[in-house]
């Protein structure tokens, strides 16, 4: 076990870090260069039964402080990303999410279980928190709809798998969402957060907004949402000892990812600041990881995850 090895699910990880699902994943190609990097793991863009071309663009725009986009699902379809993990090395040791986001209770549930049939040894991210596609609210917003598509998932997948979770803003929506998590044993592990939903970014200079569609509404990370993501991590984590927990938001630098597991994190995923700076980051955060915990003197990521004090 080196100093930055993690587990999920009883699998093993050279490090804690992959991509947050949506950025750099769509394409065989762009897997494959993941795999390629520094990362630990890495998930696939989130699938629908049939394939998709998405919104219109421009759907994804940076800002100094972080980025807004609203992609609308663009995928190859689920047969796409389950060809990929049937023919993944999982011997080389980095493995592999499989990001799942049915536009219906019954999508998923038939997609789920075509990802049973093939057996392979990906892990399910069950995305609940899609808010990029018109007309279809988050499930995770919806805490009844939730709970029936949990309720559904478990006794047709029958396996554990992880849920993808928007951010909540409220301690009693914390509270009302673990409740219905903590309903589910096969919800082994919760990723917080994805991006803070229907945000608005205007140019002042065009007094326009920035990207096309829903009038400019889309999904905001980066900075803009650290904390936010700090706070669902930590609120999850308190609230769901039996599951694991991925950090998910803001993270652009080593620091941010030993944050990210302070507040309980056992993995930790990369969004905006994967998809501005591309594949080599993963090199540049282990390493400045690796400087933090032997500057503090830790051994493994076990005496950090969770270890936030509060005053
Ligand atoms: C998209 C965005 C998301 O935040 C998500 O969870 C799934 C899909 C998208 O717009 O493609």
């Amino acid at each position: 076990m080196s100093l930055l090895s993690a587990t999920l699910l009883g699998t093993h990880f050279a490090n804690p870090l992959l991509n947050a699902s949506g950025v750099h994943c769509r394409f065989n190609t762009e897997l494959d260069e993941l795999a390629a990097s520094a990362a630990g793991s890495l998930v696939t863009k989130s699938c629908t039964v049939l394939a998709r071309d998405g919104n219109p663009e421009p759907r994804y725009f940076a800002t100094p402080l972080g980025s807004i986009n609203s992609m609308g699902l663009p995928n190859a379809g689920y047969q796409y990303y389950l060809d990929y993990a049937k023919a993944y090395d999982y011997a080389a040791g980095k493995p592999l999410l499989f990001s799942v986001a049915g536009l219906s209770l019954e999508d998923n549930l038939t997609m789920l279980a075509a990802i049973k049939a093939a057996a392979t040894p990906a892990i399910v991210e069950l995305n609940l928190s899609c808010p990029n596609v018109p007309g279809k609210p988050q499930i995770a917003y919806d805490f009844a709809a939730m709970d029936r598509m949990l309720d559904a998932v478990s006794r047709d997948y029958a396996l554990p798998f992880g849920v993808k979770m928007p951010p909540y803003f409220d301690i009693a929506h914390f509270d009302e969402a673990a409740a219905i998590l903590n309903k589910y044993p096969l919800v082994a592990f919760v990723t917080c957060i994805n991006s803070i939903g229907n945000a608005l970014v205007i140019d002042t200079e065009t007094e326009s907004v920035v990207i096309k569609p829903k009038d400019g509404f889309g999904g905001i990370g980066g900075d803009y949402v650290l904390p936010t993501a700090l706070a669902n991590v930590n609120a999850f984590y308190r609230r769901c000892p039996a599951k694991q927990i991925i950090g998910c938001g803001g993270v652009k630098t080593g620091e941010h990812v030993f944050m990210h597991l302070l507040a309980g994190a056992s993995l930790v995923q990369v969004g905006t600041a994967l998809y501005e700076e591309g594949p080599g980051i993963f090199t540049r955060l282990n390493a400045e990881l690796t400087t933090i915990l032997q500057r503090k003197g830790y051994q493994s990521l076990d005496e950090v995850r969770g270890k936030l004090r509060t005053l």
